[in-house]
């Protein structure tokens, strides 16, 4: 019989700097070698796994829409997704292979459940969803994986809100549960940890509300549902709101998960690393 089945979820910042050190090839370096040992126990962890295909909710900053449109939610169907220019050229990643069919099956139970997302047939990907694919899969030849990317809006108020993004985990859930076809499937959420990058509180990093948050994430969903986008912002920070497409993945996973693994490191560049492996009980 034929089962697609979730088989993990993962929680990751998607720091920019962290693409370039694992590109440079310096993650061997001092500097950076605490840090690259605790992706390394995450990958282990999830390499036990062994999923085929990774839904990866991340966000673009502005490198395939920009301010003239910006979507709420889409998802990517596209036979191969290319990394991004995202000014000063393409990461020398491999091209990720996408799941057509699993793709536009979302798209269908999600437009059936009204959620309505743009659908892209082109969608170049930048370091919201290639910096955790190297995390999580390194630097190889190909990627392991097929990748479903699923784009959130967290550049251009008004942000969806984030029980709306733990709803649309919920439906990408039942959406799996429909799918006729096989598959093990890695759900990703990106993006955080506190901080932002401009304004007067530029710098923001808020160690308390991230560990509570990693915590949360695991045992608690719910209170991080009922918190407003004005919160996020209010205790993480402009961009650390982007922590709300992690919400998305959680609505994915059965509500008991245990962690596989869940690490706090940093800071690193402007913000704090976070990761999060979990599976179902
Ligand atoms: C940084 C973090 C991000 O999430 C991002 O999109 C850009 C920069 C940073 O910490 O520098
Ligand atoms: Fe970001």
């Amino acid at each position: 019989m034929c089962e697609s089945k979730i088989v993990a979820g993962v929680g990751t910042s998607h720091v920019p700097t962290i693409g370039r050190v694992i590109d440079d090839r310096k993650t061997g370096e001092s500097t950076w070698l605490p840090l690259f040992t605790r992706y390394e126990h995450a990958r282990e962890l999830l390499a036990l796994q062994s999923p085929e295909v990774a839904i990866v909710v991340y966000n673009d900053h502005g490198s395939s829409f920009s301010l003239d449109a910006f979507p709420t939610f889409a998802v990517g169907v596209a036979e191969t997704f290319e990394p991004a220019d995202e000014g000063w050229g393409p990461r020398p990643v491999p091209a990720m292979a996408g799941d057509p069919e699993l793709a536009w099956h979302i798209v269908e139970a999600l437009i059936s459940e009204e959620f309505d997302p743009t659908v892209c047939q082109r969608l170049p990907v930048d370091h919201g969803l290639t910096v955790p694919l190297s995390i999580l899969w390194g630097t190889p030849e190909s990627w392991p994986v097929r990748v479903i990317p699923i784009a959130v809006n967290v550049i251009q108020f008004p942000t969806p809100t984030p029980r709306r993004c733990f709803g649309l985990g919920r439906a990408i859930r039942r959406a799996v549960d429909s799918y006729a076809g096989d598959g093990r499937i890695v759900v990703v959420g990106t993006g955080g940890m506190s901080h932002q990058l401009q304004g007067g509180r530029a710098g923001l990093i808020n160690k308390q509300f991230d560990e509570s948050f990693l915590d949360a994430i695991v045992k608690d969903p719910d209170r991080l549902v009922e918190m407003s986008t004005d919160d996020y912002v209010r205790l993480a920070g402009t961009e650390g709101a982007e922590l709300i497409m992690w919400l998305v993945m959680r609505g994915a996973m059965a509500p008991d998960v245990r962690a596989l693994y869940s690490s706090y490191y940093g800071p690193v560049s402007n913000t704090a690393v976070g990761i999060v492996v979990m599976a179902e009980e």
